[in-house]
């Protein structure tokens, strides 16, 4: 595994906290090790950011809110965002590789996502210069000129996982950067190291100081974010409980807030789908990331005609994933992120049996040389699953799908929407009037038809119910880190 260079990062001395432009060491001066989801290996030592921290890296940001960086004009924060653009993408390698190397995301699919990234920060830096209010005819009985100014709602604090460490960095960054506000990140304990890279590389694209501060910690220093007072918006992504507590501690300002939350998703098969299309992409659905995915649709259900013949082929590719090291290019299906996940994706394995599903594939942990050093789970199938057993309801975050036969459109819906989540869903069919009519009775975020999982920065991507509020992708992203004000101004003539 020594084709890749280790990033001159990791050997700078332990990370610190990027605060006010600079930086530092946690106050308490406490630390906290990464380590490496494939090897065991600890990675990096990272700054233990306490609610002290929090509230030096707040003040930076409401600083620069007030500051010189609300004067930038919107070519001059899109100027910044191409900048980094490029950055990034000179740095690409290496934040893929800080990633996988931390969470265990197989090289090559960390190195994939370099087109997303790119352009992602290129559809921010377009939206920089996008913002606009509108002029609106009022009925007053003095004449009146109305009008709506867009406006950066101002400190924003953003809280995110593990799973996606440089993506959802950028996801929240991006945002902050094309309309003005100022941001404290608040990285997954698992996964810091890409998101800090990240943060430098903001000051190297000309980001003023304070604009981007980042906080490494655990839940307590999100907690702490959360509950901040001089916070003005909280974007969210992570588990449902975990969003609960952040909607709570953000009453007491009464934060605007923004939550992507986790999935159940369904992925509908009718028997007239392309099968041999559909395979690997449902499969993917499922196995991609080892299932640490929000939208993995991981309720897969078939119509009963090609219900034995997707288990099968469904479980047959599944077993030919390779499973490896993180850092072998060859690897497909990498560990899961830490013991902690193991320890809640195996309860869900030896559940299934129990509670009656019949065990297709995998099921089971996979060890062996390397493999012995990080948590690998082989890509699990279980079919014959009934709606109300735990496997069909709670999201495991693990590399496991659960097969359901159906028998009619109606009753297919109608078990889809049968979840308290809402992030996503899939359809398989030839005939345009089905997939038309599912996509609107799905309730659910994103619907895609004969595909699973496309995203891209220009469509909007969120939850319906549990799954959250607020979208990110689209306008509607941009929006979400804007206030609105109306303007009313006395004419005469
Ligand atoms: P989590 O939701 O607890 O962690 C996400 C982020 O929230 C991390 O940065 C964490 O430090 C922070 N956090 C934790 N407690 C907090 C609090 N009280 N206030 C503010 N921030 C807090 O997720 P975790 O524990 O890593 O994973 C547990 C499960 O959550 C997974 O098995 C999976 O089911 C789900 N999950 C879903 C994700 C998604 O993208 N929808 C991403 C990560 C986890
Ligand atoms: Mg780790």
């Amino acid at each position: 595994m020594t084709q890749f260079a280790r990033p001159a990062f990791l050997d700078s001395g332990p990370k610190r906290l990027l605060i006010d432009g600079k930086l530092v060491d946690a106050l308490s001066g406490e630390r906290f090790q990464s380590i490496s989801a494939s090897t065991g290996e600890v990675v990096a030592e990272l700054a233990l950011a306490g609610p002290e921290d929090v509230d030096r890296a707040v003040a930076a940001a409401r600083a620069a809110f007030e500051g010189p960086w609300s004067r930038f004009k919107p070519a001059e924060r899109q100027a910044i965002l191409i900048r980094l653009a490029e950055l990034v993408d000179r740095e690409f390698d290496d934040l893929a590789l800080l990633d996988t190397m931390e969470m265990g995301r197989p090289i090559t699919a960390s190195r994939g996502l370099r087109g997303m990234i790119q352009r992602s920060l290129h559809h921010f830096a377009g939206a920089a210069t996008m913002i606009h209010g509108q002029t609106l005819g009022n009925s007053f009985p003095v004449e009146l000129l109305s009008y709506t100014l867009r406006e950066p709602v101002g400190v924003v604090g953003a809280i995110i996982p593990w799973n996606g460490p440089l993506f959802s960095a950028v996801w929240k960054v991006g945002p902050v950067l094309a309309t003005g506000c100022t941001v404290v990140l608040k990285p997954a304990e698992d996964a810091g190291l890409s998101p800090l890279r990240f943060g430098e590389l903001c000051l190297e694209a000309g980001v003023p100081p304070g604009v981007v501060n980042i906080v490494t910690g655990k839940g307590g220093t999100g907690a702490a974010l959360s509950a901040h007072p001089d916070v003005d918006k909280i974007a969210f992504t992570g588990s449902c409980e975990t969003g609960q507590r952040i909607i709570q501690a953000s009453a007491g300002s009464v934060k605007k807030v923004t939550m992507e939350l986790g999935g159940k998703s369904p992925n509908i098969v009718f028997a007239d789908a392309d099968i041999d299309a559909l395979i690997p992409s449902a499969a993917m659905g499922v196995f991609n990331n080892s299932g640490q995915v929000c939208a993995a649709g991981t309720r897969l259900f078939v119509e009963r005609p090609v219900y034995e013949e997707v288990v099968a082929r469904v479980a047959e590719f599944g077993a030919a994933l390779k499973i490896g090291p993180s850092l072998d290019p060859a690897t497909q299906i990498g560990p899961l992120v830490s013991a902690r996940q193991y320890e809640r994706v195996s309860s869900y394995m030896e559940l299934g049996p129990q509670e009656g599903a019949r065990l297709v594939s995998g099921g089971h942990r996979v060890t062996g040389g390397e493999l012995d050093k990080g948590h690998f789970v082989a890509p699990t199938v279980f079919a014959d699953v009934k709606d109300e057993m735990r496997i069909a309801r709670e999201e495991i975050f693990g590399p496991v799908a659960s097969i359901l036969p159906f028998d009619d459109f109606d009753e297919v819906i109608k078990r889809a929407n049968a979840t308290r989540f809402g992030l996503a869903g899939g359809v398989w069919t030839k005939n345009i009037d089905k997939a038309m009519t599912a996509v609107k009775r799905i309730r659910a975020g994103s619907v895609w038809v004969n595909h699973y999982f496309a995203m891209d920065p220009a469509v909007p991507f969120g939850g319906y119910k549990m799954s959250g509020f607020g979208r990110e992708g689209g306008f509607e992203h941009i929006d979400a880190y804007l206030q609105t004000k109306g303007v009313w101004i006395r004419t005469y003539s």
